[in-house]
């Protein structure tokens, strides 16, 4: 960014963490795809600006906004009281919330209640890790990526997963995670936000952009292309 904050000396480095289909993931040839990053690209469009993705540890992505490393983040991340503390969010883009996964033929996890001194693991540093972390006596196992704690649970090396819904669902779905269910009720309803520095000056732009493909029905298509109609 330009010393006045002209948006227009972009490119914008965008950071996420490409392993949380529909999101973000990569193809065999390496490429980025998703939700989040057509959504991004077409932001970038829509304020005129270049954006380059760079593929980081969820866990690296607040830390990197702070030290300016990154001009903003999209990765599936949680708008949190806590994470604002540290960073800003665009407007919400997505509504989601927990769910827990555990395997196919168990019958008695119905509920957070249910997970008692149990092994539950999680992707680290996200809202389902900090979920796993309030539930009495259970074993917290923290994995690099959602799909990693997902495979811990077919494996039968955990007794669930505390992950957002949409991404479970979709492993479950597309077949990259077997012998696995979601049980009960979301535990939470949990909204995504694209992450910026405290203060960016391109903050305004990035809702400005945001709000124009809702409006324009940009975002209805990129929604339909990764979630159905
Ligand atoms: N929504 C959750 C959070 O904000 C999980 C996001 C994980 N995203 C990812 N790209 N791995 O903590």
């Amino acid at each position: 960014t330009a010393p006045n904050g002209d948006i227009s000396a972009g490119p914008w480095v965008v950071g996420t963490e490409p392993a949380f289909p529909p999101f973000e993931s990569q193809s065999d040839s390496g490429e980025l795809e998703g939700f989040d990053i057509d959504l991004m690209q077409a932001i970038g469009e829509q304020a005129g600006v270049d954006v380059e993705f760079e593929s980081l540890p969820f866990d690296g992505l607040i830390p990197a906004l702070q030290a300016g490393t990154i001009e903003a983040a999209i990765s599936g991340m949680t708008i949190t009281e806590e994470r604002s503390q540290t960073v800003d969010f665009s407007r919400p883009y997505f509504r989601a919330g927990l769910a827990i996964a555990v395997a196919a033929d168990d019958s008695e996890t119905t509920s957070l209640e249910t997970l008692e001194g149990k092994t539950i693991a999680v992707q680290i540093g996200t809202t389902g890790a900090k979920m796993a972390g309030t539930v009495k006596d259970a074993k917290v196992s923290t994995f690099d990526s959602a799909p990693l704690a997902l495979q811990e649970l077919s494996n039968g090396n955990a007794d669930a997963v505390i992950n957002d819904a949409p991404a479970t669902l979709d492993a479950i779905a597309t077949g990259n995670i077997d012998g696995v269910k979601v049980v009960g009720e979301l535990l939470t309803e949990e909204f995504y936000g694209i992450a910026m520095p405290k203060d960016s000056p391109n903050l305004e732009a990035l809702n400005t952009a945001l709000a124009e493909l809702i409006e324009n029905g940009t975002y209805n298509t990129i929604y339909e292309k990764w979630f159905g109609a």
